[in-house]
This record gives structure tokens, sequence and C-alpha cells, in this order.
């Protein structure tokens, strides 16, 4: 079946009251683990991926490699997503290249700061425009999601007001917009078990009301297993203590009307963790495809673990059966 929209795939989830989860992968290895999980679990699914940040050589290449890729997936229902566009024409590329939904982040200045809400939305209607004419569904972000860097310090978090969702949304016609509800990105999010003084759960249901015609995402999402920090840090790494979004928090925002839950960390926790360890216990090893597959099937088990706690699970029908949503006004796609 040819690529889904995510707005087609976000509609189906609010229908049928679950969300999708969005993982992240930065290579085809990866991205096999998280379609061979839909797959096993028969469940609609979101491959997301970042631009300029995978292995491979250039994106161009990595890009048609995916398209490839889920292509001899032909029953499955996939969203092929640009996680985290940082500007237009970063965007403009992927609808180009055939991706079926892209992130604008306009939440962020060229130098990394949060920028102005007039900014925001300026290229984000941008994005819609152009997208939307190609058929390609948007994710806005509203307030800004912290980022972690390297040395396990985080970056600024700026929670979205649920005031300006309406306007943001009106102005430009997104199909899904990520809220920054205290979730960051990356392996170092809260420095004790996080509670609603940190998770701010409450302003999910306060925008999910401004805008009820626009699908919720949060980021952020990852668990952060402690097993899995372990297993890495057994085998040589050296990961602080930090805590992730907990499993009942993000069963509890589906039920407030998250639609698209984006995780990548916990992937690359149990990613590497096999890989570091299949590389410890065989001091012989060489052959790539023997540790990288280790890290495959560690990939595909957490995700699937995860597709079924989002609801998603069992739902594959729900879009292989269904046409897509016709466009509305405001664009939606
Ligand atoms: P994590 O860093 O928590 O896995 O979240 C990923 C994400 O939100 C990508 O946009």
């Amino acid at each position: 079946m040819p690529l889904i929209t995510l707005r087609h795939a976000l509609d189906a989830a609010r229908d049928g009251g679950y969300a999708i989860g969005a993982f992240n992968v930065s290579d085809l290895i990866q991205a096999e683990a998280v379609l061979d999980a839909a797959e096993l679990t028969d469940s609609p699914v979101i491959v997301e991926t970042l631009a300029g940040v995978s292995s491979h050589g250039e994106d161009a290449r990595y890009w048609s490699g995916l398209l490839h890729l889920i292509g001899t997936y032909p029953d499955l229902p996939v969203v092929l997503h640009l996680d985290h566009g940082p500007d237009a024409t970063t965007c403009r590329r992927a609808v180009d290249h055939g991706f079926s939904s892209v992130m604008i982040d306009g939440s962020l200045g060229s130098d990394g700061r949060p920028s102005s809400f007039e900014a925001n939305v300026e290229v984000t209607a941008e994005v819609v425009e152009y997208a939307h004419a190609a058929g390609v569904s948007v994710e806005g972000e509203l307030g800004t999601i912290g980022g972690s860097k390297v040395d396990g310090s985080r970056a600024e978090i700026v929670l979205a007001d649920p005031e300006q969702a309406r306007e943001f949304v009106d102005r430009t016609g997104v199909d899904a917009l990520a809220v920054a509800i205290g979730t960051s990105h990356g392996a170092y999010k809260f420095d004790t078990p996080p509670d609603g003084s940190v998770l701010h759960m409450d302003l999910i249901r306060r925008i999910a009301e401004r805008v009820p015609g626009t699908h919720l995402v949060m980021h952020g999402s990852s668990s952060l297993p402690a097993d899995l920090r372990e297993q890495n840090n057994r085998f040589g790494a050296s990961l602080p203590q930090s805590w992730g979004v907990p499993d009942e928090e993000k069963e509890r925002s589906v039920s407030m009307g998250v639609r698209k839950i984006n995780q990548g960390m916990d992937s690359h926790l149990a990613f590497t963790g096999a890989v570091r360890e299949a590389l410890a216990r065989d001091g012989l090893s060489v052959d790539p495809a023997q540790y990288l597959g280790q890290g495959r099937q560690a990939m595909q088990d957490l995700v699937a673990v995860r597709m079924r706690l989002f609801g998603q699970a069992g739902r594959a029908d729900d879009l292989r059966n269904a046409s897509p949503a016709p466009a509305t006004a405001g664009g939606a796609r």
C-alpha cells in the first residue's frame, strides 16, 4: 500500500481511542526493527527521522533507502515523517523526496534560542502551504521541548501556552501539534521520578479542548528504562542516572488526547546496549552483521512492547480498509 499521511493515521487513532508511536531511526537497520515490530504486532506505524544526522553519506540516498525498505512491507500502513525540520527548505526537501508527513520546528530560531510566536506562525504556515499542496501532512510545535546536551545538561524548556494554541492552529492549518509539557529529548530528562510539578499533563487537556480538530503530539517520551542504562554501563558506557516519562503517564496522555508519541532514546538504549554486550562478550567478533543483528532484535522487541502500550497493536486494519479523510477547510490532510 502507498504511504499514508499523518492526518489519516491520527484521525484513525482518534476514532479508535489510541495513539501511534513515532519511532526515531537513523539508519535502515533501525527502520527495519520498527517495521518488523509493526508487522509482528499488526500496528500502523510512524517511522520518523531527522535530517542530516544519519551515518549514511547523505540524506537523499538514505531517504531513498527508507522509501525502498518501506515498499518491502506492502501490507503495512506506514507514515514516513520528518522529525524536527529546522527550516522550510529542509521540509520542502523531504516533501519533494516523498515523505508523507513533515514537522516544522518553528519554536527555535537559527541561534537555537526560543523564537517568537509570530516567527513560528510564519514559517509553519509557509511549510503547511507547500506540504498540503503536495498532499503531505504537517506537525508544528508550540512552546519549546527541552533538548539534552551531551554533557547531560538540559536546554531551555518553554511550556506551551494553551491560550495561543487556537490562534496557532487557525493561522497555520497544521494537522498535528507538538506541545511542550515539560519533557525533553535525549538520555537525560528528570533528576527524580517525574510528578506533576515537572510533567504538566494538565496542559494536554487544556490544549486539546481548544484545538479539537488537531492532533496532539508528545515529544521526549522515552522512559529511559534503568535496566537498559545498566546494560550499557556494564559494557562500557557511563550514562548518569535519569528518569524518563513513566508508562502510566504515557497511557494517561492518550486518554487526554495525545495521538502521536515520539520516542527515540529508548530504542537507542536498547540497540546500543545489545551491540555493546555482543562485542564485549565475543572478543573475536568483527563482523558487523552479527552485533548489528543483535541490536536490531533488541530494538524490535522494545518497540513492539511500546506499540502494545500505546494501543496501536492490532489496529493496522483501521488504515488498510479506510480511505483517506478528504481535505478540509484550513488545508488539513
Ligand atoms: P526521546 O528523546 O525521549 O526519545 O524523544 C524523541 C523525540 O521526541 C523525537 O522528536
